[in-house]
């Protein structure tokens, strides 16, 4: 909560300078007391301004995506066939390692927020927003992929504006992740113009 504590000493010392220099002192006091109070809660602090519950529960159901997508990506790349398959089938993994990544960095995330990164394979196709799509022919693997992709991107762009300036650590994390995605999405829709 880096950001948070800095914009309140910011507008603190603006206070500070202009009105009331005692006024930026007894704040930090309430910084200081306020980051005491409830130290098992870790890197949440009291000035979350969003339901925290609400948070991790969508952070579960973009992590159950990131597994979907790592499943559905890894199987592509094993059950690839073809002339032209061997690249294809090495950029699926590619892309099945990085989905992976992105659902372990989710998962640190929801710990920090004080949640339970969600890995019961039972519940994760019912949670993910992309579907778990077995295919024979290899352009329909492309195809699946690239809408599951098109599916991740709407869904981060959805989240990144809902913890917007709330919470910029998640917002961030999120904004990263959507940027590899779209390069995902990018890369297939080259592969089925070839
Ligand atoms: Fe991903
Ligand atoms: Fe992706």
């Amino acid at each position: 909560m880096k950001v948070a504590k800095a914009t309140s000493s910011r507008a603190a010392s603006k206070t500070a300078k202009t009105v009331d220099p005692s006024g930026f002192l007894s704040d930090v006091k309430t910084l200081r007391a306020r980051a005491r109070k409830h130290i098992e809660e870790g890197a949440l602090t009291d000035d979350y301004t969003l339901n925290v519950k609400a948070a991790i529960k969508i952070l579960n159901d973009a992590l159950a995506t990131e597994l979907v997508c790592t499943l559905r990506y890894r199987q592509h790349s094993f059950v690839a066939k073809g002339i032209h398959s061997e690249p294809i089938a090495q950029e699926f993994l590619v892309h099945s390692n990085e989905e992976l990544g992105h659902a372990d960095a989710i998962a640190k995330r929801i710990v920090q927020l004080g949640g339970a990164p969600e890995f019961n394979p039972d519940k994760l196709v019912s949670r993910s927003h992309a579907e778990y799509v077995t295919c024979d022919k290899l352009e329909d693997m492309i195809r699946e992929n690239l809408v599951a992709e098109r599916i991740a991107i709407e869904s981060y762009r959805e989240m990144v504006r809902y913890f917007a300036e709330h919470d910029p650590t998640t917002r961030a994390m999120l904004e990263g992740i959507l940027a590899v995605e779209e390069q995902h999405a990018d890369e297939l829709s080259d592969l089925l113009e070839r």
